[in-house]
């Protein structure tokens, strides 16, 4: 990162780790601030931050380098695939010394500046954000915005944007009115900028609510394209109401459904925009679609105890894991940040990927976060997360979600089902070989109904030098 400060760093750096960490890509924030205080202590006065004090400017130093070696150990010993280094870096010394040590260990470097000339967002994220940061504990709100505004004198008497053409970088100036981009190289360096791109801090709200019960969620069968029960027509009905009250009136939505009837008919009574999402059709079940749980168990014992060994991985017969989903998602989430208020009528399985996005769940907490029927959730962006409510609708409906199951709960399995793991060319292979499973029905192996953990995700380069390291995965 590269900006003075209050200039939207840490956001930034927070947004990108949840994006790529959801994508499956080991990403971690290393912020130089918490390194400082932890060396040098908080309560530090502007005077620190000072370029002619020498003890303060060594300090910092420190500060830096601690973060740096810890990056730096993580990156190329430890399970990192992508670093954030949080700090001002603002003046070329700086930058130069970081992407010397960087490329000299094989590390590829992208600076991401964040300029904003709006002294009036400024001083809002100072007053929303920095004041409240452990720098300014215990300490009058108006001492500490002087003592804030100084620091940020400090830092801008040696302040030198980039200039550097040698280098990869972004530009982000006034939050998205002008960005310029420098030699951005591969696949997942342009990922990284068009999602920085998208970012916006207007105040919103995203709002998530299942379709209305349907009449295979009362037969208690999965996937299928039926329409709502009576229950769930009765929450269709209540639905605009319910948004309206939260929303308050006259403020623009646009409400993204599904392609299937029952978020298009979950819809029907809101005034509002609608757009119809092919990819956030429910995750496909393969040949267990239209069943009821027991009888996959019966039918597909092995899939049905590789589903609770991992079910993220696990994918489904013919059908999809959560893994693929979220990677099927990815342009659902880039739109999201870019548009202001959504609402998302949308099934179990997909509205969990999205809300893990948002509330930075793990992939293995993932398909098991709760999101009732007849709820609507609603989520308003902050600083560094997202504030949640919840409103329950007082209708009834059948409870859809299953438990994670404990190591007692967990059916044992066949052994003569193979289970392909961290071996992608294997599991995407449309192998063809048949084995037989316990209850005697012939089963395909190794396209799908198994455990497939790619680690790799499909927007990291897969080449022999990267990750730049003696890896652990293999
Ligand atoms: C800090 O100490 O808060 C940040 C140090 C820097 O990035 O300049």
């Amino acid at each position: 990162m590269v900006g003075l400060p209050a200039r939207g760093k840490t956001y930034i750096s927070q947004k990108v780790c949840r994006y790529l960490n959801w994508l499956g890509i080991t990403t971690k924030v290393f912020n130089v601030g918490n390194y400082r205080r932890q060396l040098h202590g908080a309560n530090l006065p502007h005077s620190f931050f000072d370029p002619h004090n020498s003890a303060g400017e060594n300090q910092r130093q420190e500060a830096a380098q601690a973060a740096l070696d810890d990056m730096l150990n993580w990156l190329l010993h430890g399970d990192g695939m992508v670093a954030l280094y949080d700090a001002t870096n603002s003046t070329h010394k700086r930058r130069r010394w970081l992407h010397d040590t960087l490329t000299a260990q094989g590390i590829q470097v992208l600076f991401i500046e964040s300029i904003c000339q709006d002294e009036s967002l400024v001083l809002a994220n100072v007053r929303d954000v920095k004041l409240s940061s452990p720098d300014y504990q215990h300490m009058d709100p108006q001492l500490a915005a002087l003592d804030f505004s100084a620091r940020i004198d400090h830092y801008k008497e040696q302040y030198e944007t980039i200039t550097e053409q040698e280098y990869t970088y972004v530009k982000l100036i006034n939050v998205g009115s002008q960005n310029i981009i420098n030699r951005i190289q591969g696949y997942l360096e342009s990922r990284i900028v068009y999602y920085v791109l998208n970012l916006h801090i207007q105040p919103r709200k995203i709002y998530f609510s299942r379709h209305g019960e349907s009449q295979f969620n009362v037969l208690g069968k999965i996937g299928g394209d039926s329409a709502l029960s009576e229950q769930g027509q009765r929450y269709a009905a209540q639905l605009p109401t319910l948004v309206q009250t939260h929303l308050g009136p006259d403020r623009q939505l646009t409400v993204w459904t599904s392609t299937m009837k029952r978020t298009i008919q979950t819809a029907e009574g809101l005034q509002y925009p609608k757009l119809q999402w092919k990819a956030l059709d429910e995750l496909d079940a393969g040949v267990c679609d239209g069943m009821t749980y027991e009888e996959i168990e019966e039918q597909y014992p092995e899939d049905y105890a590789n589903r609770d060994e991992d079910k993220f991985n696990y994918r489904y017969r013919g059908g999809e894991s959560y893994r693929d989903v979220v990677l099927r998602l990815e342009p659902i989430i880039m739109e999201l940040e870019r548009h202001e208020n959504i609402l998302v009528i949308g099934h179990q399985a997909i509205l969990r990927c999205i809300y893990a996005y948002f509330m930075n769940y793990s992939q293995e907490d993932m398909p098991y976060i709760k999101i009732p029927l007849h709820t609507l959730i609603e989520l308003t962006p902050k600083a560094y997360g997202c504030e949640e409510k919840r409103y329950k609708v007082d209708i009834d409906a059948v409870d859809t979600h299953r438990p994670k199951p404990t190591v007692e709960t967990k059916k044992p399995k066949s052994s003569k089902l193979a289970i392909q793991i961290d071996s992608p060319s294997i599991a995407s292979s449309p192998s063809t070989s048949v084995t037989s499973s316990p209850t005697g029905s012939k089963v395909p192996v190794g396209a799908s109904g198994e455990i497939v953990r790619d680690f790799m995700s499909p927007i990291v380069p897969i080449s022999p030098g990267f990750p730049p390291k003696d890896t652990k995965r293999t």
